[in-house]
């Protein structure tokens, strides 16, 4: 692990397996800890958390907010559309004046690419970054609670067959999945969109690539559905929404060619017979509620972690 990002959270490249699984254990020491009592712990007590995201948010916002509380840190929502920034502010001199009111972690999402890294690289400060998502490069705390979840279901990744599927390209969850799940070992990695809609690069051979739906399905263990992003789309895609499901939207009939222990996830928010029926999103193998409440304790984890808060 890089020296950057041992202070931060920026990016999953460079965590060890081991460190993945210690963050993953504390999450479930967390939960197990909270599960007992309602009233806060007094972990991160007096310390100043702010959550600046420049893009929308409904998981990772609000479980954030819930995970520092549980905590009992301090949390600031900061509103970019009431802030100076509409001023025109700089984001570099937004975060110095956080700084100067002595927050100890921001956690970021911004629509570009590595803004995370430098935000963490131009700090005047010892806050931590953590990365709530930056563009099409990384999701690390998605990445995380999609271990966890999956973990909760097979205690042994080197036995598993995982299928991402949907709009990977402009993926940041697809790519830290990539990275948790080659990490911690999975037997076989598949990845599969239609043509205009895949990776540009496969390094090292990381996964195997499909275009045809019904065949990476076959005798899989997991599938990671994922949201057309249309709103990262310069232009049309996919010929239609209608076209898109036909091809490669998880209906029951689809999903009977995996295993049948096989469970789905989808990081949300989901588009309903876009990419996901809805018999199968709201059915007995979807665990996508599961990940929600796992992104409670996995960034509890985080937080207290880098914190250095034992
Ligand atoms: N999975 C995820 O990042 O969801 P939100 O955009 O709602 O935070």
């Amino acid at each position: 692990m890089n020296d950057l990002n041992s202070r931060h959270l920026l990016t999953l490249e460079g965590l060890s397996a081991q460190r993945i699984h210690a963050i993953l254990d504390r999450a479930e020491a967390l939960r197990d800890l909270t599960a007992t009592s309602k009233r806060n712990l007094d972990i991160l007590e007096g310390r100043n958390i702010v959550q600046l995201f420049f893009e929308p948010s409904t998981r990772t916002r609000v479980s954030f907010e819930l995970a520092a509380k549980k905590l009992g840190a301090n949390v600031i929502n900061f509103d970019c559309a009431g802030s100076s920034v509409v001023k025109g502010e700089s984001l570099l001199d937004t975060v110095h004046t956080l700084e100067a009111m002595q927050s100890d972690a921001l956690i970021m999402r911004h629509q570009q690419d590595g803004m995370a890294q430098y935000v963490a690289e131009n700090l005047r400060s010892p806050c931590a970054v953590i990365n709530a998502g930056d563009g099409r490069h990384a999701h690390p705390t998605q990445g995380l609670l999609d271990a966890l979840t999956i973990r909760r279901h097979f205690a042994d990744f080197s036995r598993l067959c995982v299928l991402i599927c949907g709009d990977i390209l402009h993926s940041r969850v697809a790519r830290s999945d990539i990275h948790v799940l080659r990490t911690l070992g999975v037997r076989e990695l598949r990845l599969c969109a239609p043509q205009a809609l895949l990776p540009e690069t496969n390094e090292q051979n990381a996964f195997k690539v499909y275009t045809d739906f019904d065949k990476a399905l076959a005798d899989v263990d997991v599938v990671i559905m994922l949201r057309l992003q249309k709103e990262r789309m310069q232009s049309a895609l996919i010929p239609s929404s209608d076209h898109y499901f036909q091809s490669y939207g998880l209906t029951e009939e689809r999903l009977a060619r995996a295993k049948p222990h096989c469970i789905v996830m989808h990081p949300g928010p989901i588009n309903r017979e876009v990419e996901i029926a809805s018999k199968v999103a709201d059915g007995p193998r979807s665990v996508i509620l599961e990940q929600v409440q796992n992104g409670v304790f996995v960034r509890m984890a985080v937080l207290s972690d880098l914190l250095k808060v034992s």
